[in-house]
């Protein structure tokens, strides 16, 4: 198996690096023992010890990555630049970089650690801490085939993953990365909707959100094109249809597309704001 001769640093057990480290565990990918993790909070990282018998943690950001093989960079960005200094002589040429943070490239991080080393970089998005992510990864120059199926099967344990060149990297934001926002906007409006309509708020909530959930679930399962699932639910003269029109009159689909495209851009501008 390829993460069994492992071992995995998580810098920056926050909210990412701790799904990481969760899902890794339970999805019985690697031994607790093949993982470590770093954060500044000794009470989190108890915390942390405790949910997680096995995996060594520590403050100390250079000892946790000595003999790693592969070192998960899951700290916020503006941290990445005073951790790299840290850990940039105890690292091996040959240790795999792994970075979840977000606006920053493969070649800008091997030019902070100033070291050809492999750099996988991914996208993921949070409802990887419910094991239900959505992460795209793209290799760097230093990176083969080898380092970024290590890199899928570790985000496999925490939802399904995309390989795709670096430079869609800023469109995978744009769409899955900040996508739940927008989900989540939808199930809040669709919950206020079905409270105009008499429901109470909590029936609504639960029918929103499970509405949802399994209408993705089917898409997912079944395969088949949204459009055909949405016909199969629009009766002639019947009630979806005359929702269906009234969200296109609204221009539900060029609304989407100009929110993907805005923050897209906006992606964009923070890589280059670097
Ligand atoms: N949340 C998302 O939707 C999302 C999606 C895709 C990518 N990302 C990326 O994922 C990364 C982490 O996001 P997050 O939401 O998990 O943030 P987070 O919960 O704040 O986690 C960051 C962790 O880094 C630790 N940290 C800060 N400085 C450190 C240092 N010098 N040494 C060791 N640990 C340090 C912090 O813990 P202490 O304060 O205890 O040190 C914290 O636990 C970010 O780079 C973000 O761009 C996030």
């Amino acid at each position: 198996m390829v993460l069994s001769q492992q071992t995995i640093t998580v810098i920056g057990a926050g909210n990412i690096g701790r799904a990481l480290i969760g899902g890794l565990i339970r999805g019985e990918y690697v031994m607790p023992e093949q993982l470590r993790a770093t954060r500044r909070n000794p009470a989190m990282l108890q915390q942390l010890q405790d949910d997680f018998p096995g995996v060594r943690t520590g403050t100390d950001n250079a000892e946790a990555v000595d003999g790693a093989s592969v070192v998960v960079l899951a700290i916020k960005p503006q941290n990445a630049r005073q951790v790299i200094h840290e850990i940039r002589d105890a690292v091996n040429d040959e240790t795999l970089i792994v970075s979840v943070l977000a606006g920053v490239t493969t070649a800008g991080l091997v030019d902070a650690f100033g070291r050809e080393l492999p750099v996988v970089r991914t996208m993921p998005n949070t409802p990887m801490l419910v094991d239900e992510g959505a992460t795209a990864i793209a290799g760097g120059v230093h990176t083969d085939e080898g380092h970024l199926a290590i890199v899928q099967r570790m985000f496999e344990a925490v939802g399904t993953v995309e390989e795709v060149p670096e430079y869609l990297m800023d469109a995978v934001t744009g769409l899955s990365g900040s996508g739940p926002a927008y989900v989540y906007m939808f199930i809040e409006a669709l919950t206020d909707a079905g409270v105009k309509q008499g429901l109470p708020r909590p029936t609504a909530f639960r029918l929103a959100a499970q509405t949802v959930y399994g209408a993705a679930k089917l898409v997912l399962d079944t395969g088949k094109h949204p459009a055909i699932l949405r016909d199969e639910v629009t009766t002639p003269g019947g009630t979806a249809i005359s929702a269906v029109a009234e969200l296109e009159s609204h221009g539900l689909r060029t609304m989407l597309i100009n929110a993907v495209a805005t923050a897209t851009q906006r992606s964009h501008e923070l890589a280059n704001d670097e």
